[in-house]
């Protein structure tokens, strides 16, 4: 028993220093900006949610590069207060002033807050803030549509190739290069919006973040205002997306729920919108049933059980770190210890077994995509909480 638990220990001690030298390995600095490269293979500049990620795990290595990571984040704010998706674009070993034209799920001021419950550092809150507001301000007014949060392009939902836009698009853009033009293209028209229960569950949580932060800078008033937004986009949720069958769904631009069972199930336990009933039944029926999501290497992004599951299709079927880590946190919000711990077991199994890799094969956990992975080291962020 206790050779037993020191070996898990010291797997545990190794996947969370491996985690520290991978972000260490794929840090870079460019025109004064310090940031993580999401992998040195494929995906060499700075990414929106990825970034988030990766100080969301730093904050338990190196508080004051995860405050880097961040204000470099922000330094591609627009005038308008939008964030883009990528950006610090590099030519020989120069930045260029370029940006992608759409943003990525709103989890930036969440990164901030769990930063802040790290460092205790209230000057770099201070200096955030009023960007952070800026950006909340731009998603109220440009991504809104009554309260939740509609995505204008597959890419913008940061799983670039998922069924939801199937039905919707009559060229399979998102397969080909062409969703290069929707993406990086000025007025190139962006094909079709979806309104998206994951980003609403992001939008959601950001703005109870925005209201503790606010909070924490004896700003009351702010504090208030954002927490009477918090609750009325909970509210909007259940109404906008909550079906017969008591799961929440996407709907297209037109409103029309798109049937689905992906991993966005589950986002409304992350933000707290589904009732006690409604994450019981998630739990029970969907999330632990082996025909749908509890596959060997939990969780796949499109249930095994939908015709559209290819367990190595691009968000089309496998595991992704950042999902699991999303439902980790749903389930100890909702009390499902137990289930965390196990659903956190099988993301080490994954990783122990194929390394950081950028996604997973759900049926035998072999490492797909991208090698040495950023956001992949979210298993340490789980194992630390
Ligand atoms: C892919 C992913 C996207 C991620 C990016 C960088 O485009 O779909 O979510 O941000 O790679 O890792």
């Amino acid at each position: 028993m206790v050779k037993q638990q020191s070996k898990k220990s010291c797997e545990t001690t190794a996947i969370i220093a491996a985690a520290n030298e991978l972000l260490l390995k794929n840090r870079r600095t460019v025109a004064g900006h310090m940031f993580t490269i999401p992998s040195p293979y494929e995906y060499r500049h700075q990414w929106l949610w990825d970034s988030c990620f990766h100080a969301i795990v730093l904050r338990h290595f190196d508080t004051e590069a995860a405050e880097e990571e961040l204000r470099s984040l922000m330094a591609s704010q627009k005038p308008s207060g939008m964030v883009p998706h990528e950006s610090k674009y590099v030519l020989l070993s120069r930045m260029l002033p370029y940006t992608s034209r759409i943003t990525q799920p709103p989890i930036i001021a969440r990164a901030v807050l769990d930063l802040y419950k790290k460092s205790r550092n209230r000057e770099f809150l201070a200096e955030i803030f009023p960007k952070l507001q800026h950006y909340h301000n731009w998603l109220a007014e440009k991504r809104e549509a009554g309260n939740v949060l509609k995505v204008v392009d597959s890419n913008e939902s940061g799983e670039d190739n998922s069924v939801l836009w199937d039905d919707e698009l009559t060229i399979p853009v998102h397969r080909t290069y062409l969703r290069w033009l929707t993406t990086y293209v000025p007025f190139f028209p962006q094909l079709a919006a979806v309104i998206s229960v994951k980003a609403t569950s992001f939008y959601a949580d950001s703005l109870g973040c925005m209201a503790e932060i606010a909070k924490t800078l004896g700003n009351t008033g702010q504090s208030g205002s954002y927490r009477k937004k918090h609750s009325a986009v909970i509210a909007a949720m259940a109404k906008a997306f909550r079906q017969k069958d008591g799961l929440y769904y996407s709907l297209t631009g037109k409103g029309k729920p798109i049937p689905y069972k992906t991993n966005s199930l589950f986002a409304p336990m992350y933000c707290g919108a589904a009732t006690r009933k409604e994450a019981m039944m998630l739990v029970k029926e969907h999330l632990l049933n082996e025909k749908e999501f509890w596959t060997q290497f939990p969780i796949p992004t499109v249930a095994a059980d939908e015709k559209k599951f290819n367990p190595k299709g691009y968000w089309r079927g496998p595991m992704w770190v950042n999902i699991n880590w999303m439902l980790h946190r749903g389930l100890l919000r909702y009390g499902f210890k137990a289930v965390a711990d196990e659903l956190l077991q099988k993301t080490i199994a994954a990783v122990r077994k194929s390394g950081f890799r950028e996604y997973y094969n759900p049926l035998t956990g072999e490492g797909l995509g991208a090698r040495q992975f950023g956001w992949s080291t979210l298993v340490a962020d789980m194992m630390l909480r």
